[in-house]
């Protein structure tokens, strides 16, 4: 960073005193908004050949502005802008590099517009490009999914309701709900999308400009589907930053989800599946342990960024009309949601692609948990026994077996028949696993036809 030389650095003959240092620190965003930097370009690009269509800038000024800015998107590239905190902001500080660059017409760039107007604007564009990089995340997550469930759908685990065995499904049909979850995340990520691609410029400082603007034609350089119509509402709102925060945190809170089971099912108690070891740490002083470190803290950072969303909502509550200074502070809990959520979508598209499933140990837990207990119950009723008597008779068979230490389809018929007189020998195929699962063949179910079907459904919506 620069300082700048002149007392006057920041602002005009309005001023008779310079800025306090604290102060200056204090208010400076440029530390955190130059991340912001190629959008506001992009923006003051739109905006200056606006004006020169409508005749508020000459054809050479544009070209000039056009070759300045080509100069500094350069030099940021590079990492050779020269940044000043004195100059507060990303704006500021880019709009005194073209005057330094091209002179005079550097100067004729902030003509209609404000400050307020345009950093609504590169939030706004960088949001949307971020939140189209995290579509792209979320569905290779989902193909990463789909490719795992392809391959068990026979693969047969308890289900669980209150993490006791309740009753068989294959691995394939539990990771099929996660691939839900992210498609829901991908339709409001979609939907959140439209409400931020609006274009705020043209608002200028809250009430709008004197000069003839065609606020359509900067919206359609700069890709945006619509206009903020209000200019009030234009500068001041960040509701698309909060709601984006909040379709942030409903990813984070399933890929949080996947990650306690994640590490439930690497613990040795239940070892049904393996990371791979480029996904887990070990520990300093245990020499067996093998961590699953990136879901722990994908977990971890779930609470991050619902704080986000708190900071956020709590930013904008109570602060009157127009734009405020506390809508600075929408900047780094925006920018931290964004790269948190890129990172912990990136590493578990990765991190799924690569498990090692123990279908075993999967198989005897579900076997061990009298997870077919409600198929009994079931066939019990097919046979005419109402379901409250099907369901009791089914838990002192249930009881029966555990005296015993074995699994209800080892009961010999004869005592199975002593806790209902209408079982038969055909009652074993329905307390199988195998059985259990392709007995729910509907839509939703868990049988392997049905999931295939799913996965199928799903590859076609995804195109992949
Ligand atoms: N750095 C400011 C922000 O991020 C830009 C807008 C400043 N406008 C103002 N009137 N001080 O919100």
């Amino acid at each position: 960073m620069q300082e700048e030389k002149s007392p006057n650095g920041r602002w005009s003959g309005r001023f008779s005193e310079p800025v306090d240092e604290l102060v200056k620190r204090f208010t400076a965003s440029v530390l955190f908004d130059r991340r912001l930097a190629l959008f506001d370009i992009q923006g003051s690009l739109a905006h200056a050949r606006m004006l020169s269509e409508v005749g508020l800038l000459a054809a050479s000024d544009l070209a000039a502005i056009e070759a300045g800015m080509a100069r500094i998107r350069e030099e940021i590239e590079s990492d050779r802008f020269p940044w000043s905190v004195d100059l507060e902001d990303v704006h500021m500080n880019i709009e005194r590099r073209l005057t330094e660059l091209i002179g005079e017409a550097g100067k004729r760039l902030h003509t209609a517009r404000s400050r307020n107007d345009q950093v609504a604007t590169d939030v706004r564009l960088w949001l949307r490009d971020a939140i189209d990089q995290i579509q792209a995340r979320v569905r290779a997550l989902r193909i990463a999914l789909l490719d795992l469930a392809e391959q068990h759908t026979e693969t047969i685990m308890p289900g669980f309701t209150h993490l006791q065995v309740a009753q068989p499904v294959s691995f394939a049909h539990h990771l099929m709900a996660y691939q839900e979850m992210f498609a829901r995340d991908q339709a409001r990520l979609a939907d959140c999308r439209r409400r931020v691609n609006r274009l705020p410029l043209g608002a200028a400082a809250l009430a709008g400009t004197t000069y003839p603007i065609r606020r359509e034609r900067v919206a359609e350089l700069l890709g945006f589907e619509g206009l903020c119509e209000n200019s009030l509402d234009a500068v001041s709102d960040r509701d698309f930053a909060i709601e984006f925060t909040a379709c942030a945190s409903l990813v984070m809170m399933h890929l949080s989800r996947l990650s306690e089971e994640l590490i439930l099912w690497m613990s040795p108690r239940f070892d049904f599946i393996r990371l791979a070891d480029r996904f887990c740490t070990g520990s300093s002083i245990m020499p067996q342990k093998k961590n699953p470190d990136v879901p722990e803290l994908v977990r971890g950072k779930t609470g991050r960024v619902y704080g986000h969303l708190m900071g956020l909502l709590t930013l904008m509550k109570a602060q009157p009309l127009a734009y405020n200074k506390d809508n600075q502070e929408d900047k780094e809990p925006l920018f931290d949601t964004v790269d948190t959520l890129l990172d912990a979508l990136t590493l578990f598209a990765d991190m799924m692609g690569a498990i090692t499933v123990n279908t075993q140990a999967m198989r005897q837990a579900a076997r061990e948990g009298y997870a077919t207990a409600t198929d009994l119950a079931d066939y019990l009723v097919k046979k005419g026994v109402p379901f409250r008597d099907a369901h009791e008779a089914v838990a002192r068979a249930v009881r029966h077996a555990e005296a015993k230490g074995c699994d209800l389809a080892d009961l010999p018929l004869e005592e199975l028949r002593q806790f209902s007189p209408v079982i038969d020998a055909d009652v074993f195929a329905v307390l199988t696993l195998e059985g259990s699962l392709a007995a729910r063949n509907h839509l939703g179910g868990t049988a392997p036809a049905a999931v295939r079907a799913a996965i199928a459904r799903a590859r076609a919506t995804l195109g992949a």
